[in-house]
């Protein structure tokens, strides 16, 4: 069986990153195509002059031509500007917009049977308008964002506890903003809820919540540590799993930035809800129920994605 293409749309710290851990699961063989000429070329080089010592066989090609990804299995997008210490994920939308418009056309010519995952950011805005300009079926594209927010959601709450981040498992829902909603009724260790684990004395509701404030600004958190960038090494093992599901028909549940048309009471939008992800793509939208505290929180998180999606309309009125 020939190995599954992997194209990797912005050769950056994600894209890197991204290409590296490919090789290493031995998902199949690797483009990396960026604007900047040398880069993606260079780290193909470098990263398959690994493989020898690490025992991984994948093959490596740098580009800077849209035609290299022709036909590709599987396509994660980066292209963008990373934030900066004082700016939002909404800073990036003007610049951001552009660059899914040149990506989307690209896709459209050369890989429109892809499944695409959109990394970029402000992340719910722009996997909604690469979907408008790849014109790729909502099944078949969705954002990475609930992953990483969960699994920082899961750092945390594993070193409060002192217990393997395998035995716990949270749920981040919403906007890939600072409202999103980790809902903590659903989130557990080892099946116990977070309610529950408060009750036991595990932690207290106070340390609980500034667990959920930290989760909610983990991105600003580190782009305030690194100062020239955003993070990388969490959201390329968040988007590898969602590849990984897709490529090996695992259909696990994730929370991802999924088109919702109808679901959870809203339409034409891209949102950060439970989907499985299997051979088909999104194979199914998981509906949870809310509590009305939770339902006011997870609304709230949807205007904010309106709001960003609407300005997407208003700098580009050919996607109103
Ligand atoms: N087409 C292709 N690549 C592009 C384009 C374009 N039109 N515009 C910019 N790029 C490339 C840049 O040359 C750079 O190599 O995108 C890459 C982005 O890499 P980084 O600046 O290192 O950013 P990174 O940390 O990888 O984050 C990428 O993901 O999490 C989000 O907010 C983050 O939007 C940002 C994106």
């Amino acid at each position: 069986m020939a190995r599954k293409k992997i194209a990797l749309i912005g050769a950056g710290q994600i894209g890197g990153t991204l290409a590296h851990l490919v090789g290493l699961k031995e998902l199949g063989d690797v483009v990396l195509f960026d604007i900047a000429e040398g880069i993606p070329q260079g780290k193909g080089l470098d990263i398959a002059e690994s493989a020898p010592v690490d025992g991984f066989d994948a093959k490596y090609k740098g580009a800077n031509d849209y035609a290299a990804i022709e036909g590709a299995d599987v396509i994660i997008v980066t292209a963008g500007v990373p934030r900066k210490p004082g700016m939002s994920r909404d800073d990036l939308i003007g610049i951001n917009l552009k660059v899914m418009e040149a990506v989307g056309g690209g896709i459209k010519q050369y890989a429109p049977n892809a499944f695409v995952i959109c990394i970029t950011n402000p992340l719910d805005a722009m996997v909604w308008a690469l979907q408008k300009f790849s014109g790729l079926p909502a099944n078949k594209i969705v954002g990475m964002a609930g992953v990483l927010d969960s699994a920082r959601f899961r750092h945390f709450l594993a070193e409060e506890f002192n217990v393997s981040v395998e035995d716990v498992t949270a749920f981040v829902l919403g906007g890939h903003g600072d409202d999103m909603v980790p809902l903590v009724r659903y989130s557990t260790v080892a099946g116990i809820p977070l309610p529950d684990l408060v009750k036991m004395g595990w932690t207290s509701q106070e340390k609980l919540d500034t667990m959920v404030e930290r989760t909610r600004k983990g991105g600003g958190e580190i782009v305030n540590l690194l100062k020239t960038g955003s993070a990388f090494y969490a959201p390329a093992a968040s988007a590898i799993a969602m590849a990984e599901s897709y490529l090996k028909d695992k259909k696990r549940v994730l929370p991802c930035a999924a088109y919702l048309n109808g679901q959870y009471g809203v339409k034409d939008m891209f949102v950060g809800v439970p989907i499985v992800i299997g051979e088909k793509g999104v194979e199914r939208i998981v509906e949870v129920s809310f509590s009305a505290e939770e339902k006011a929180m997870f609304d709230k998180s949807v205007a904010s994605v309106q709001g960003l999606v609407d300005a997407c309309k208003q700098i580009n009125p050919a996607l109103a």
